[in-house]
């Protein structure tokens, strides 16, 4: 008997595409060339690992593969500080810029060199050590877009001192929970953090959360408004007093030589459990991974003027504004605010004033910039802009378009660039020069890197099928594991496809071997580019003593590609009031933080659940986005679905960019 076909795991809708072939002037002077697919994994690391980075001692491996744990340049010592800042003053290139910052208020404004960069990162990182920070101390950071944030993240890199940054916009609570994961001794924040004109009292939700992180000893302070900030005597203490009267002479703190798989930093984010994981990232291969992809992906030369504008606080931030760009040395762009401040002019002003000639930013903010119009970047001169990118989630074709148009003016390549906090560094993508572009498909692996989609039974679907996405040959920035829990690492990535990293995505390839990405197939969801985990939320909800039950999925939305809509029970002598409504969404706020705030909350007496109890997430997927309900045989009552359905969902949608 002929062996059956292996079947598609997700049903998928074929559409006629367009295809951008690399205009020949790009190609001709692309940093990637075609045989850059030809060569053989190691040899390919090998290669860039030596030519790009400057080793302290050689490493005598290039990989060592046990699955599912990597170590990448085995035996080699460098400092991931040293290759980004030391090496380039070294070779006179001091007066390079390293960052235009351009601060939230109109006119603030801050050139920093490569030579102004060591002499911060000197004087904290010796202001640091004599505070106690060394090599394996455990520090927490809670600092938003200001240039102090890459110069404390090269400091500690330069000490060897490990480190997680958590977004500014997360609650006291996920701050306490990641610094307790962590064991941080010593914390980093700022007084307030300047945002869509508002003032964010980060200091203040440090003050909350240590109540609950007995392992810290210290806090530092950096004074970034005049506003009224209180200091607790002994233990906090202003980052311009550990600076001052120290030396800013590199010779006064040399680079600690680290070994290849020295960790450099844990980022949390979220599974499909309520607790957020701790990926590990380690020295060499992320380095080697970050600076040898920005290199080829963004086509980096010289004279550009690259701008990340993602938040250094996610993991896209520490690849491509921080460690990447700065290792490559390379000029690049921070903002500190928000897209529409003072008006939906300001990223147009931002790339016309410092040419800006590399944009790389998220599908969400370009919806916004769509839904502002095309009349504010038509009103300034955005010639310098020669690529675009894009992260975060699916672009869909209308904001490809949109983006290629009206920003792009039709000359500039967009890499769609699919990677994880978990990957460290792009892996799928565009290599602009040489790929044909389709709008909405993030093309091909990164060469070296094996990619298949499989069904349920992990057999590769035929090509233009559905599956999942997983990936079969490690990669230098890699994720290490998930901190102090590696059975859960083995769980969540290797083991539903043995052999295979399994990374939670649908996805699809064509004829051609594109890849189109098609969302999360687990319970996390992807909110402007963020991800949440539908428990999360819900543990948010049930904490909330008026709440009995909560469900919690993810619809689509034409702003932020999915909203959160949750689903709420109120224990009994309760009402369904706006009040109420304002009341979850408020506890939710201060629970996690703003960003997974729920766009709708439907309350109902019921949730709709089997015999068993599991709630059918399903049939409340298909309520959140009006469509016909699938089965409900299997359902305990099957009346109670038939009744959320026909509750309106009549708040207005809320959005928290
Ligand atoms: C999604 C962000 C489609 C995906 C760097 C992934 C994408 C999750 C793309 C990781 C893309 C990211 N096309 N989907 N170009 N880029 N994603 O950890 O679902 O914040 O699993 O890392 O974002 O999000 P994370």
């Amino acid at each position: 008997m002929a062996p059956e076909k292996p079947k598609s795991a997700i049903e998928t809708l074929q559409v006629d595409v367009k295809k951008y072939p690399p205009p020949a002037a790009f190609a001709a002077q692309a940093n990637a060339k075609p045989e850059i697919y030809d060569q053989e994994l190691e040899a390919f690391w090998d290669k860039e690992a030596k030519s790009r980075i400057s080793w302290f001692k050689p490493y005598h491996k290039v990989l060592e593969w046990n699955l599912p744990y990597a170590k990448w340049f085995v035996g080699g010592e460098l400092n991931i500080c040293y290759n980004c800042v030391d090496r380039h003053v070294e070779a006179g290139k001091g007066a390079k810029v390293a960052y235009y910052w351009e601060g939230e208020g109109v006119g603030e404004r801050k050139t920093i060199t490569y030579s102004d960069l060591l002499k911060d990162v000197v004087k904290l990182t010796n202001g640091l050590r004599k505070l106690g920070v060394k090599k394996g101390t455990h520090c927490g950071i809670y600092i938003a877009m200001v240039p102090e944030l890459p110069v404390l993240m090269l400091a500690l890199a330069r000490i060897g001192a490990p480190f997680t940054v958590v977004f500014a916009g997360f609650s006291p609570d996920s701050l306490a929970d990641r610094f307790n994961d962590m064991e941080v001794e010593f914390v980093f924040t700022q007084n307030e953090g300047l945002r869509g004109g508002k003032r964010l009292p980060l200091k203040a939700n440090v003050d909350e959360a240590l109540k609950q992180v007995p392992t810290v000893k210290k806090m530092v302070v950096y004074k970034r408004t005049d506003g009224a900030t209180a200091m607790q005597v002994g233990r906090d203490l202003w980052w311009h007093d550990v600076t001052a009267g120290q030396s800013d002479d590199p010779k006064s703190c040399p680079c600690e030589s680290l070994d290849s798989e020295h960790m450099l930093y844990l980022l949390y984010t979220s599974g499909t459990t309520a607790k957020p994981k701790g990926i590990m990232h380690t020295t060499g291969g992320y380095l080697v991974g970050t600076a040898t992809t920005h290199h080829y992906i963004f086509d980096i030369k010289p004279d550009d003027v690259y701008w990340c504008a993602a938040d250094i606080g996610w993991v896209t931030g520490h690849s491509y504004i921080v460690y990447g760009p700065l290792a490559n040395g390379c000029t690049g762009v921070i903002y500190e605010g928000t897209p529409n401040f003072p008006n939906a002019e300001r990223w147009w002003d931002i790339i016309e004033r410092y040419k800006v000639s590399i944009l790389y930013t998220a599908p969400t903010a370009i919806r916004a910039h769509m839904k502002w119009g095309p009349q504010h970047a038509a009103k300034h001169d955005l010639k310098s802009l020669r690529l675009l990118g894009s992260v975060g989630e699916p672009i869909n074709p209308e904001a490809w378009e949109w983006y290629h148009e009206h920003i792009g003016g039709r000359r500039c390549p967009i890499v769609d660039t699919w990677w994880q906090t978990e990957t460290g560094m792009i892996l799928i993508t565009p290599l602009p020069g040489i790929t044909t572009l389709k709008p909405g498909s993030a093309t091909k692996p990164f060469p070296g890197l094996v990619v298949a989609v499989v069904n349920d039974k992990g057999e590769e679907v035929p090509l233009g099928g559905g599956g999942y996405l997983v990936l079969k040959s490690p990669w230098p920035a890699m994720l290490r594991g998930i901190y102090k829990a590696p059975e859960r690492y083995v769980q969540t990535y290797w083991s539903r496809f043995p052999g295979m990293y399994f990374a939670g995505d649908g996805a699809r390839m064509d004829k051609d071997g594109d890849l189109w990405l098609m969302g999360r197939v687990d319970d996390v969801m992807n909110v402007s580019g963020h991800r949440i985990s539908t428990i999360e939320v819900e543990s948010a909800l049930v904490d909330h003593p008026k709440v009995a039950e909560a469900a919690v999925c993810g619809r689509a939305d034409a702003l932020t590609g999915q909203a959160i809509v949750a689903f709420v029970t109120l224990k009994s002598g309760f009402e369904a009031t706006p009040e109420m409504l304002a009341e979850l969404r408020e506890h939710v706020g201060k629970k996690i933080g703003a960003l997974a705030k729920p766009a709708n909350i439907v309350f109902t007496p019921d949730l709709p659940k089997t015999r068993s109890g599991k709630i059918m997430r399903r049939l409340l997927r298909d309520v959140a986005e009006n469509r016909p309900l699938g089965d409900t045989t299997t359902l305990a009552d099957a009346a109670v679905v038939k009744e959320i359905a026909t509750r309106a969902v009549t708040e207005a949608t809320q959005h928290e960019v």
